[in-house]
């Protein structure tokens, strides 16, 4: 793609001020930015009025599109009687207490109590720092490891950071922390044996999870953390029955377990929750993203009343609960939370995204021959195409990432917005989308697909 950045345009002063999340700075001297203006419904437009399906409803999160008018009003309601207060020492306000009590009634049986932050990556260090403060409050002092995975992801600050279990997160960070583990990924297409089935893969990820918390001493381990299925990673599907036999081992030897909701939260997987989708019975869950449209930074940590029980009677022993952040629970945030989770359900957008489903899954699975393909996987409204140099031996193109760079490069070109993750192409649009729209997706995409053909067959090895 040509770089063009006018001297003083908004993509120079980008250049010279921003460091971006996620980007190749580098790179971005050169390219600069793609500023987005404005947005409806799923689309969004550039600053050169180009239309692009947010194909990835931003970052996995913007459900009811991006022009709900319901939650302009929720804000902008909520900023007239009360832009802020906080909830420390006994303080609280009415969207806060709605918010909590919403989701204790959404989440599964089990899940009582609600404590807020503004991201997930807060959300799971907060998860990691009460896991900590009941283990102690109740006499474990030596339970405090986490197993997460390898490929999972949970977010980038130090104690979330080291519970992500990607490469790139950890390098030249000094991470993981000590304590943290990661367990192998459920991900069958690449690391199932030769010849292994879904269950007898699943039976081995749960053995060597066993293997891990003996090795380690039950008594060192605290708790499992897993996205129900990991997306940011690479959208990885676990293999059928994965979950409960994981969830036996946590069970077995006294570890908690963690679902990380963030982005399957609120219908994503065609379930409310994808701990319903995959049978998993959390003692914690952790949401953000969908729980606003990302309209507002919000994220939430729902929790079992026996955890709560531990963490009360500490907080009285030493005299306040010693955590919380300034905007916890902040009034605007959870009052669009509630405007948000109030039009998920009014517009059935859990039952939406199970019935579109079917036309970006089988969709996408109608690639399965294209010669750059080599594993289509997902659930609900999330996605993911592999794309490979050799379809036998699922060898990647060299350099690895170079072919998914470039495929997202032509699909933004050819209006859409995806996600490279490596040579994976995600794919996670707003609940809303209607089957039309999903097929101008597929049709965008696969014109994208044939252009990177070529270039990867005269740039790539
Ligand atoms: C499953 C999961 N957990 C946690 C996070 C971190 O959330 P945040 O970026 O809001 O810190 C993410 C972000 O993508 C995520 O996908």
């Amino acid at each position: 793609m040509e770089d063009i950045v006018r001297p003083n345009s908004p993509a120079a002063r980008d250049i010279r001020n921003v460091l971006h999340p996620y980007t190749n700075a580098r790179r971005h001297e050169e390219r600069g930015p793609t500023i987005i203006k404005r947005g409806e419904g799923i689309y969004v437009y550039d600053d050169e009025g180009n239309q692009l399906i947010e194909g990835m409803a931003g970052l996995w999160s913007v459900a009811v599109g991006f022009s709900e008018p319901r939650l302009v009003e929720a804000a902008q309601k909520q900023m007239s009687k009360l832009p802020y207060s906080h909830i420390f020492s006994h303080k609280s306000h009415d969207p806060c207490i709605n918010l909590s009590e919403k989701l204790v009634e959404m989440t599964p049986e089990g899940l009582d109590h609600v404590f807020f932050t503004n991201s997930g990556s807060e959300a799971n260090d907060t998860v990691v720092k009460m896991v900590r403060y009941y283990n102690n409050a109740i006499g474990r002092p030596e339970k405090k490891k986490f197993i997460a995975r390898k490929r999972g992801y949970h977010g980038i600050t130090i104690a979330s950071g080291s519970l992500t279990g990607l490469p790139l997160n950890h390098a030249d960070f000094d991470l993981p922390i000590a304590g943290v583990l990661h367990t192998n990924c459920p991900h069958h297409y690449r690391y199932a044996e030769p010849g292994e089935s879904e269950a007898d893969f699943a039976d081995r990820l749960a053995n060597e999870l066993e293997e891990m918390i003996l090795a380690e001493g039950p008594e060192t381990v605290a708790a499992f953390i897993g996205e129900p299925l990991i997306a940011a990673g690479g959208v990885y599907v676990p293999p059928e029955g994965y979950w409960q036999k994981i969830q036996a081992v946590c069970r077995k030897y006294d570890v908690l377990v963690v679902a990380d909701e963030v982005i399957t939260g609120f219908g994503r997987t065609g379930k409310l929750f994808g701990s319903q989708t995959f049978g998993i019975e959390p003692d914690i869950m952790v949401v953000s993203k969908q729980l606003t449209s990302s309209y507002m930074p919000l994220a939430a940590i729902i929790f079992s009343d026996k955890l709560y029980q531990g963490i009360a009677d500490n907080s009285a022993k030493l005299g306040s609960f010693g955590h919380g952040f300034t905007a916890s629970g902040h009034p605007v945030a959870t009052a669009v939370g509630l405007e948000n989770l109030a039009i998920i359900e009014e517009r059935d957008l859990v039952g939406n995204a199970a019935r579109v489903a079917p036309v970006l899954q089988d969709g996408l699975r109608a690639l399965a021959d294209h010669p750059l393909v080599g594993n289509v996987r997902g659930v609900g409204l999330i996605a993911a195409v592999e794309l490979v140099a050799d379809k036998e031996t699922k060898r990647p193109f060299d350099p690895e990432g170079k072919l998914g760079m470039q495929v997202y490069e032509l699909a933004q070109k050819n209006g859409l917005v995806v996600r490279a993750i490596g040579d994976s192409i995600a794919f996670c649009p707003p609940l809303i989308i209607e089957e039309g729209q999903v097929r101008e997706i597929l049709k965008r995409f696969e014109m994208s697909l044939n252009e990177a053909e070529g270039w990867a067959r005269e740039n790539l090895s």
